[in-house]
C-alpha cells in the first residue's frame, strides 16, 4: 500500500555501513548525502561475527574526525534491525552506494527487504565520483597489507591509522 506523503518535516537518511575502514567513495556519498538531505547520520554497523580490521570505536573516532567540519554529518552505531534504528532516528531514508552492476543484486534483496519490514522507509541509491567506483573497504585492506599505495583512496587520518595497524 502506498502511503500519503508526509508534510514536511527534516530530512533524515542513515547512511549505514561496516566502514572497516572508511575510504573516499563512502567519503564523496556522504558529502553527496549532506547536500541532499537536511541531516545525514553514519550508521557504523556493531557486527560481532565479523573480525574487523579497526574497531567500532576507532571506526566512530576517525569517521567523526573526518566530517568535523561538516554539521550535518552525524556518526552513530547502530545493531539488530537497520529498519528499527532508521525508525528510532525519526529518519525516512536509508542512502547506500551502488559503484558497479556488480552491487546491485545485493543491494536490490537487502532494498525489498528492508521495504517489506516498514514501507515507511526508501532506500535511496547513490553514485559515487567515477573515480571512486572501483574502491572498496576490503581492496583497501589488501592492497596495504601487501605494501600498496592506497594514498587518494582513503582520507588521509586512515591512512595514518592503517600505517600503525600493519
Ligand atoms: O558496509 P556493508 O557491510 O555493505 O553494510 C551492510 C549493512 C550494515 C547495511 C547491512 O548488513 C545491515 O543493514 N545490517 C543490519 C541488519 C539488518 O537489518 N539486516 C537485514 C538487511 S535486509
Amino acid at each position: 500500500m502506498i502511503n500519503k506523503p508526509r508534510e514536511h518535516t527534516k530530512s533524515i537518511a542513515i547512511y549505514p555501513g561496516s566502514f572497516d575502514p572508511i575510504h573516499n567513495g563512502h567519503v564523496d556519498i556522504i558529502m553527496r548525502g549532506a547536500r541532499l538531505f537536511d541531516r545525514i547520520i553514519v550508521a557504523i554497523l556493531v557486527n560481532l561475527e565479523k573480525a574487523p580490521l579497526f574497531t567500532v570505536g576507532e571506526r566512530v573516532e576517525i569517521a567523526r574526525a573526518v566530517f568535523k567540519t561538516l554539521p550535518n554529518v552525524e556518526v552513530d552505531t547502530f545493531d539488530g534491525l537497520l529498519v528499527d534504528y532508521v525508525e528510532r532516528r525519526h529518519a525516512q531514508v536509508i542512502v547506500r552506494g551502488l559503484r558497479a552492476v556488480s552491487d546491485f543484486e545485493f543491494e536490490f534483496q537487502m532494498a525489498l527487504m528492508n521495504q517489506r519490514l516498514n514501507s515507511n522507509i526508501e532506500t535511496v541509491f547513490m553514485m559515487p565520483a567515477e573515480k571512486y567506483t572501483y574502491i572498496s573497504s576490503r581492496l583497501i585492506k589488501e592492497v596495504f597489507a601487501l605494501g600498496g599505495r592506497v594514498h587518494g583512496l582513503v582520507p588521509d587520518l586512515v591512512e595514518q591509522r592503517l600505517r600503525q595497524k600493519v
